[in-house]
Formats: C-alpha cells, sequence, structure tokens
C-alpha cells in the first residue's frame, strides 16, 4: 500500500510556521494540504468533493451486484464513514487527525486497485477543523456535518489572534460564510462512523500492542475565562491593596489541578493571557482557557461545579471580576459493542492482538455518536506516547498493520443483523 509515513511526513511539510508544524483552519497551508488530500483521494479512485465548510470528501461507491444497493438485509446504499481532521495544534504531531485520513484513503487504493466495490459506499472525510486553534473552536468541521449552520453561526465574528473575523477567512479560502448549512449530511445514509487515530498516551506502548479497540471516549467541556482586577504601577501599589487579575489566575489554575485530580479527571490551562502584558504593569486583565475531562459526564460535571465554585471564591476574596464562557461541551461517547467486535476481529485477521482502552482525547467520533453508531482504531504511539508535541511519531509496521486492519474490517463489514 502507500507509504504512510512519507504522506504524513509530506502533509506536514504544509505548516502555517517554518519552524514547527502548525496547520490551522482555513490558512494557506490548511488549503494546501485540503488540495493535498483531493488529489490523494482520486488516485485511490474517489470522487472529490470540498464541502462548505472546507471538509475534503472521497467517495467510493458501493457495488451494484444483486447483494448491493438494494438488499433490505445489507447496508445497501448506505455509507460507511471513515475519516478524522487535518488540522493541528500549534507545533503537534505529524499523526494526530491525518493518520485517520491516510489510512482510509490506502484502503480504498487497495480495493480500487483490486477492482473490488463493497455492499455499501465509503467515503473518507478530512475534517477541516477538529483543534480549534485558531478560532477556539473544536470539532468545528464535524459538527457542521451533523448541526450546519446552527454550529457556525455563533463562531462568525470572532477574531483570531491577528483580528482576522472568522467569515472573512471564510471568504478568503473561497467558502461562503452564508452557505454553511449545506455542509450538513443526511446521517439516515450513515451505517456507520468509524475513526483511526493514534492513541497520543502510552498504554498500547506499554502493554507491547500495536492495536486497540477503542471502548468509549471521554467527557470534555472547556471555558473560557476572564478575570478584571486594576492595572497598576509594579513599583508604587502596596501588596496588601492591590487587585492583581494574574495572582488570582494563578490560585485559579491551581485550583483546576487539585479538583480533578481529587475527582478522578484531568484538568488543564493551556492558555493564559495577560492583556498589554507588561514588567512594571500589575496585570489588570487575564483571559484563560480551562480544559475539563473525564471518562463519564457525572464526574465531569462535578469537577466543573468544583472549579467555578473556586473560582467564584477565590475573586471574592480578591475583589476582581469574573467572566466565563463555555466553548465545549461534549459528552461521553461510548462505541458501539458491534463495531468494536467487528474491528477486532478484523485486527486479529491482520495478526494483530488488540486490547480494548478508553479514548482520554475527543474525537470528532463524538460528534457523529449523536446520530450513529460510531467505533475507532487505536494506533500505538511510539516516543514514550506523547502527542499533541511534534515528537509524536508511530512506526511504518503499526501504519501498515492498521492500513490492513482496517481493511479486513471493511471487506468484512456487516450492520447488526446485516
Ligand atoms: C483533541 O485533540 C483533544 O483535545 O482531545
Ligand atoms: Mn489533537
Ligand atoms: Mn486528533
Amino acid at each position: 500500500m502507500d507509504d504512510l509515513i512519507s504522506r504524513a511526513e509530506a502533509l506536514a511539510r504544509h505548516s502555517d510556521s517554518a519552524e514547527h508544524y502548525t496547520r490551522t483552519y482555513l490558512t494557506p497551508a490548511h488549503q494546501a494540504a485540503a488540495r493535498q488530500l483531493g488529489d490523494w483521494m482520486r488516485e485511490a479512485g474517489m470522487e472529490v468533493r470540498v464541502d462548505a465548510v472546507g471538509n475534503v470528501i472521497g467517495r467510493y461507491d458501493a457495488a451494484s451486484s444483486p447483494r448491493g444497493a438494494q438488499s433490505p438485509q445489507s447496508p445497501g446504499a448506505q455509507v460507511l464513514l471513515m475519516g478524522s481532521h487535518f488540522d493541528s495544534v500549534r507545533n503537534g504531531g505529524k499523526y494526530d487527525g491525518v493518520l485517520g485520513v491516510l489510512v482510509p484513503i490506502a484502503c480504498v487504493a487497495e480495493l480500487n486497485r483490486r477492482g473490488e466495490r463493497l455492499p455499501f459506499a465509503l467515503e473518507v472525510v478530512g475534517f477541516a477543523d477538529e483543534e480549534g486553534a485558531r478560532y477556539q473552536t473544536s470539532f468545528l468541521a464535524s459538527k457542521a456535518m451533523i448541526h450546519g449552520a446552527e454550529a457556525m453561526r455563533p463562531l462568525l465574528e470572532r477574531v483570531d489572534a491577528q483580528g482576522v473575523r472568522f467569515d472573512d477567512a471564510m471568504r478568503a479560502a473561497g467558502l461562503d460564510p452564508a452557505r454553511t448549512d449545506e455542509a450538513r449530511i443526511d446521517p439516515a445514509r450513515l451505517a456507520a462512523y468509524v475513526e483511526v487515530h493514534i492513541e497520543q498516551g502510552p498504554v498500547l506502548l506499554n502493554a507491547g500492542r500495536p492495536l486497540g479497540v477503542v471502548t468509549s471516549i471521554a467527557s470534555g467541556g472547556r471555558h473560557l475565562v476572564r478575570v478584571f482586577g486594576e492595572a497598576g504601577h509594579a513599583g508604587t501599589v502596596p501588596m496588601g491593596v492591590r487587585r492583581d487579575a494574574m495572582a488570582a489566575v494563578a490560585e485559579m489554575v491551581l485550583a483546576v489541578e487539585a479538583r480533578a485530580t481529587a475527582l478522578g479527571g484531568v484538568g488543564t490551562v493551556g492558555l493564559v493571557n495577560v492583556k498589554d502584558g507588561t514588567g512594571n504593569v500589575i496585570p489588570g486583565e487575564v483571559e484563560f482557557t480551562i480544559d475539563m475531562r473525564a471518562g463519564d459526564d457525572a464526574t465531569r460535571a462535578a469537577i466543573e461545579d468544583a472549579v467555578r465554585a473556586d473560582i467564584e471564591a477565590i475573586a471574592r476574596r480578591r475583589g476582581v471580576r469574573v467572566e466565563s464562557s463555555r466553548r465545549h461541551d461534549v459528552s461521553a461517547a461510548p462505541c458501539a459493542g458491534w463495531i468494536q467486535d467487528q474491528l477486532e476481529a478484523a485486527a486479529r485477521r491482520a495478526g494483530a492482538d488488540p486490547i480494548r482502552l478508553p479514548s482520554g482525547a475527543g474525537h470528532d467520533a463524538m460528534v457523529f455518536a449523536e446520530v450513529t453508531d460510531v467505533g475507532m482504531l487505536f494506533v500505538r504511539c511510539g516516543a514514550g506516547g506523547v502527542s499533541h508535541n511534534p515528537a509524536e511519531t508511530i512506526t511504518a509496521g503499526d501504519g501498515a498493520l492498521a492500513e490492513r486492519a482496517l481493511l479486513e474490517f471493511l471487506r468484512g463489514f456487516r450492520t447488526p443483523g446485516g
């Protein structure tokens, strides 16, 4: 099959930064990567379209044999959708997301080379934006496919770090912000959604297994918090009378860490911005993000409630004002048992001995879980299991095994009762 590693390397050269791999929604590098994915999909035998929000979608039609479209017993004219995202975090890894587009493309190419068609259509999506690094969004592109304009409307006036409005970025990339609803697909056409992803953790590495079948995806929430204190002279204002927004935020960050730890989830402050920050000025306004996750919704809600109460108490005590807006809210998503079983059997036929494991990271599969059954295949992460880090890596052998396992899965795919 086509060399996954060299394709991932080639795609990573389409980067917003000359120093490291960063690819964010609708930048010139992002558009170049979209064109490259489209070319690879066409070479693999797919018809390609780019939808109203920039998702690249390749389609490989079903067989028109008697087993095909009309049989009520088979998935029929339905679509097995596979995909992942081709945007990245800043200074990220080359496989996060991209692997889940390249592996299905390689499988379709192999089917096409052999002249094989399946009893259902295959569609491969490269989601244009999942990480949301440019506009502080999350799962933007898969949400547009399910919820259309409703998912996009609140974002159109948002600006990026350079002050470029979201809707202007769309226009500059040849997309019409008034037509985002056209990205919506008909979920009734879907037989299932399956995503291949690098594990982004050390579980498979430590277990000595190249592949894993995901059981469920963790619940997640993200907030943007603004803290308003009073700016002042760093040399003249006595410590006792300050309303230092950054000192308040420092306490809030530690509260996130303590609550997430105590309640059995994870909590992260990954972005802090001191407005007009200067070495000799007491910070008057600070903005920061909080990302909170847990294996189930109730635990995540408990962490969010405890952190909210702590932030309010810290703000009262320090005389600062807080404004908070939710930026992300996604329920834990179980992977369908029947897809887990078929993925596991397929991986075994391909020669792997997979384990089952939950996903702590979020994935586009969570959005599709609102409308169809979903499954995920994890591929072992090298370099100690790091991800969201330029050291993120897989081996060529594991990549090839994932391709064989997915191909086996496609050939054997049956919906329950089908
Ligand atoms: C996606 O990368 C996430 O934040 O889990
Ligand atoms: Mn990621
Ligand atoms: Mn990802």
